[in-house]
C-alpha cells in the first residue's frame, strides 16, 4: 500500500518505518529537518520536508502522493522551544485537523493515529477497555491533556472517509522515550525527585516500541477502524516498578509522600499518574487485530534495560 506517515523519525516511527518497508509497503515520510529527511531514506522511505502547521504544503504532498492509509505518529514532548506539553497539545489538535483535512483531501481510505492508554477515568476497578470513558473529569490541571486526547480521537473517528482508527499506546519504554537509562524518568530517579506517592497504587500498562509498531501495522493491514489498547497484559504499580528501576540504577530509594502534600507539591496529574490511574486491558486488540505483545513483560523488559550494577 501507498502509505504517508507523519512522525517517521519520532520514538515509535524508527521502529515502524523500517516495518513497513519490510512489508512490502510504499512510505513517504514527512520531516521537518534536512537530518529527519537523511534518517527516512536510510530506513527505505521516501522523505518529504514540511511542517504539520503549513497546512497547504501539507496538501500538496499528500495530494503529489496520493496516499490509501495515512499514518499519525507525532507528538512534540522533546520541544526545546517552548513548553512540550504546550506543543504537544497543539500537535494534537491544530495538527491532526490537518492531517485529515489533508487525508481527506487527498482521497486516502484510512487514517490511523496515535493516541495514549492512560488517560481513561480511574473511577472504576479493574483496567480499563476501550468502553471506559475519557477522563473529561479530570482535575482542572489535568484537562487540557485530555480534551486534547479528546479531540486528537474524535477529529480521527469522526470521518467516514477516511475510516479512522486510533491506537492508545500504553507507556513506551526504550531508545527515544522517557524509560530508559538515559530518559527523562531515569534522570528523575537518580536525582531523588521521584517519590511514592499515596499508597503507589497507579498502575502502569506499558508496551515496547517494537511490539507497538507490529500493533500498528497490524491495524493498517487488516483494516480495522475503532479504538484499541495497544498495551501489555499486566500493568505495573509505581511501587513495583519505582523502587526496582530505582535499585538498578543505584539510585537513592524513592521517598513517600502523602497525597495531599503530593497534590501540593507535584500538582493533581501527577498523583492521578502515581497513585490513581488503573491500566489498560489490551482484550480487544488481541481479539480484533489477532496481536499479541512479544515481549509481554516490563519485569524482563526492564531486567534488560536497567541491568544489575
Ligand atoms: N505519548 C505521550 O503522551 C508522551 C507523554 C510524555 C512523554 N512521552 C515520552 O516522550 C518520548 C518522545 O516523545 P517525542 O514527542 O519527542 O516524540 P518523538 O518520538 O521524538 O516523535 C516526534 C515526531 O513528531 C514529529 N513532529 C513533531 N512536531 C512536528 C511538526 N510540527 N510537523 C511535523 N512533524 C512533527 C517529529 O518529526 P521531525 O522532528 O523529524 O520533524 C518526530 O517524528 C515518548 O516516547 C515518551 O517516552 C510521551
Amino acid at each position: 500500500m501507498n502509505v504517508f506517515i507523519a512522525g517517521g523519525t519520532g520514538a515509535i516511527g524508527r521502529h515502524l518505518v523500517p516495518l513497513l518497508v519490510r512489508s512490502g509497503h510504499r512510505v513517504t515520510a514527512l520531516t521537518r529537518s534536512a537530518q529527519g529527511a537523511a534518517a527516512l531514506q536510510a530506513m527505505g522511505a521516501t522523505a518529504v520536508l514540511g511542517d504539520v502547521f503549513d497546512r497547504a504544503r501539507l496538501e500538496a504532498h499528500m495530494a503529489e502522493f496520493e496516499p490509501e492509509v495515512v499514518l499519525h505518529q507525532l507528538t512534540a514532548f522533546s520541544t526545546t522551544d517552548g513548553d512540550p506539553l504546550q506543543a504537544t497539545i497543539r500537535v494534537r489538535t491544530e495538527g491532526t485537523r490537518n492531517l485529515v483535512a489533508a487525508a481527506r483531501a487527498a482521497g486516502a481510505r484510512r487514517l490511523i493515529a496515535q493516541s495514549i492508554s492512560f488517560v481513561c477515568s480511574p473511577r472504576h476497578d479493574g483496567l480499563a477497555d476501550e468502553d471506559t470513558p475519557l477522563y473529561l473529569d479530570a482535575p482542572p490541571a489535568m484537562r487540557p491533556l485530555v480534551d486534547s486526547i479528546a479531540t486528537l480521537e474524535a477529529e480521527t473517528l469522526g470521518a467516514v472517509n477516511p475510516i479512522g482508527t486510533v491506537l492508545r499506546y500504553g507507556f513506551f519504554y526504550g531508545a527515544g522515550t522517557n524509560f530508559h537509562p538515559e530518559g527523562a524518568t531515569a534522570a528523575a530517579i537518580r536525582k531523588g525527585r521521584l517519590s511514592l506517592v499515596g499508597e503507589g497504587a497507579g498502575r502502569y500498562s506499558f508496551i515496547g516500541l517494537p511490539d507497538a509498531a507490529a500493533a500498528t501495522l497490524q491495524a493498517l493491514q487488516r483494516g480495522a477502524g475503532g479504538v484499541f489498547h495497544i498495551v501489555q497484559d499486566a500493568p505495573a504499580a509505581l511501587r513495583e516498578w519505582l523502587p526496582w528501576v530505582a535499585q538498578r540504577l543505584g539510585a537513592p530509594m524513592p521517598a513517600s509522600l502523602d497525597v495531599a502534600a503530593a497534590r501540593r507539591q507535584l500538582g493533581d496529574t501527577m498523583v492521578y499518574f502515581m497513585n490513581e490511574q488503573r491500566g489498560a486491558s489490551n482484550a480487544k486488540a488481541r481479539r480484533e487485530l489477532d496481536w499479541v505483545p512479544r515481549e509481554n513483560s516490563w519485569r524482563l523488559a526492564f531486567d534488560a534495560l536497567f541491568p544489575p550494577r
